[in-house]
C-alpha cells in the first residue's frame, strides 16, 4: 500500500514562535518516516496583510531555513514556496465557487482580524480559509498536523470538499486533522488566556525561535502566573498550565508527571526551569538556522527541487478537478 499523505503550511510573516514549534512543526518532523509530507511556506497566505516586498522575500528563506533546522529533512520531505506552485491559486479560485459568504463570514480569524486590521479588511483575508483548502485537497492529503487556532479552517476544507465531490463524484479526499493532546495551543506568557502570536506587540508576551538564552529566560522569569503557589494544571491557572504544558511537551514527559517534578517546589524556580529548558532546546535549532541561511545557493535548490515535486504532484489532481468542472 502506498503512503498516506500529510501537508501543512507555515507563514513566513517573522520569526517563527515556540508556538509554532511545539503545536505543530514538532509534530511534523515526527511523522516525515510514516508518510509523504508536502510542507509548505505559504507566502501568498502572508500578502492578506500588507508586506514589504524585500522583507517578505527574506522572511521566506528564513522560515524554509527554520524548517530545516527543525529537522525538517528536504530528502524526506517535500519542502517549498506556496507561490512557486501556481496550482495553488488555480484550485484556489475553483474552490471559491463552492465555498459560501455565510461560512466564511463565520470563522473566528476572520472576525478578528477584520477588527485589528479595520483599515485593510481585503477579499484575500475573507477567503484565507479557501487558499488553505486548496493548499490541503490539492495533494489529496490524509492527515493535516496543525494547532488548534486552525481548526475552524480545516473543518471548512472539509465541508468544501464533501460539497465538491456531492457534485462530482469522489474527486478530493476528506482530510482528518492532527492536533496534539498537549501544546496545541501555547498561550502567550503577558496574557496567558491568548494564544502566543508572532504579531503579539508585546514582546515579552512570545518566544520567538531566535531569542537568545538570556532573552528567553528573562520572558520565563516575568511569565505571568497567579497569586497562591500551587504548580498543577488547572482552568483557573492559565499561566502556570500553559508552563506546565510547555514543560511537558519539551521534555517528552506527562503533565502529570510534570506537576510532581515540581510538587512543593516556588514560582521563581519553576519559571527558571521551564525557561532553561526551552533556551537548551532553541540553541542548537539556532546555530543550525544560521548555518543554513548563510548558504544561499544550497536553499535556492532546496526551494526549486521542492516545488518542481510539489508542481508534479498537483498537477494531477488539478487535471482531475479542471475535466470535472467542465474545462477545456
Ligand atoms: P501559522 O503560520 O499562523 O502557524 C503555523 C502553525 O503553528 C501553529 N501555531 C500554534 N500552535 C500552538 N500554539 C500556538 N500559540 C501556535 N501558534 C501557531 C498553527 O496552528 C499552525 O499549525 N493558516 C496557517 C498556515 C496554512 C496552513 C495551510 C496550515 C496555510 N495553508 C494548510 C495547514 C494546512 C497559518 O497561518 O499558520
Amino acid at each position: 500500500m502506498s503512503k498516506q499523505t500529510i501537508f501543512s503550511g507555515i507563514q513566513p510573516t517573522g520569526i517563527p514562535t515556540l508556538g509554532s514549534l511545539l503545536g505543530a512543526i514538532k509534530h511534523w518532523e515526527r511523522l516525515s518516516t510514516e508518510y509523504t509530507c508536502l510542507y509548505c511556506v505559504v507566502d501568498m497566505h502572508s500578502i492578506t496583510v500588507r508586506q514589504n516586498p524585500e522583507e517578505l522575500r527574506a522572511n521566506t528563506r528564513q522560515m524554509l531555513a527554520w524548517l530545516i533546522a527543525l529537522d525538517i529533512d528536504p530528502s524526506q520531505n517535500i519542502l517549498y514556496i506556496q507561490s512557486q506552485v501556481p496550482a495553488h491559486a488555480e484550485l484556489s479560485w475553483i474552490l471559491n465557487c463552492f465555498t459560501y459568504m455565510g461560512e466564511l463570514s463565520r470563522m473566528t480569524q476572520f472576525k478578528e482580524k477584520s477588527i485589528k486590521k479595520a483599515e485593510n479588511t481585503n477579499a484575500g483575508l475573507f477567503t484565507y480559509p479557501v487558499l488553505m483548502a486548496a493548499d490541503i485537497l490539492l495533494y489529496q492529503t490524509n492527515l493535516v498536523p496543525v494547532g488548534d487556532d486552525q481548526k475552524q479552517h480545516l473543518e471548512l476544507s472539509r465541508d468544501v470538499a464533501g460539497r465538491f465531490n456531492k457534485v462530482y463524484g469522489d474527486i478530493f479526499k476528506i482530510p482528518e486533522p492532527y492536533i496534539a493532546t498537549v501544546g496545541a495551543r501555547i498561550m502567550g506568557l503577558q496574557n496567558p488566556t491568548s494564544k502566543m502570536s508572532k504579531s503579539e506587540e508585546n514582546i515579552n508576551d512570545t518566544i520567538f525561535l531566535s531569542d537568545p538564552p538570556n532573552v528567553i529566560i528573562k520572558k520565563f522569569k516575568k511569565a505571568v502566573t497567579d497569586s497562591d503557589n500551587q504548580i498543577c494544571v488547572l482552568p483557573e491557572k492559565p499561566g502556570v498550565s500553559n508552563l506546565l504544558s510547555i514543560y511537558s511537551v519539551i521534555t517528552g514527559t506527562t503533565l502529570a508527571d510534570c506537576e510532581k517534578e515540581f510538587e512543593g517546589q516556588g514560582y521563581g524556580h519553576f519559571k527558571t526551569t521551564v525557561g532553561e529548558a526551552v533556551a537548551d532546546l532553541l540553541l542548537p535549532y539556532q546555530k543550525e538556522q544560521a548555518r543554513i541561511i548563510a548558504d544561499t545557493s544550497y536553499l535556492t535548490k532546496v526551494a526549486e527541487e521542492g516545488a518542481a515535486k510539489a508542481r508534479e504532484l498537483a498537477a494531477t489532481t488539478l487535471a482531475i478537478v479542471k475535466n470535472a468542472v467542465g474545462f477545456q
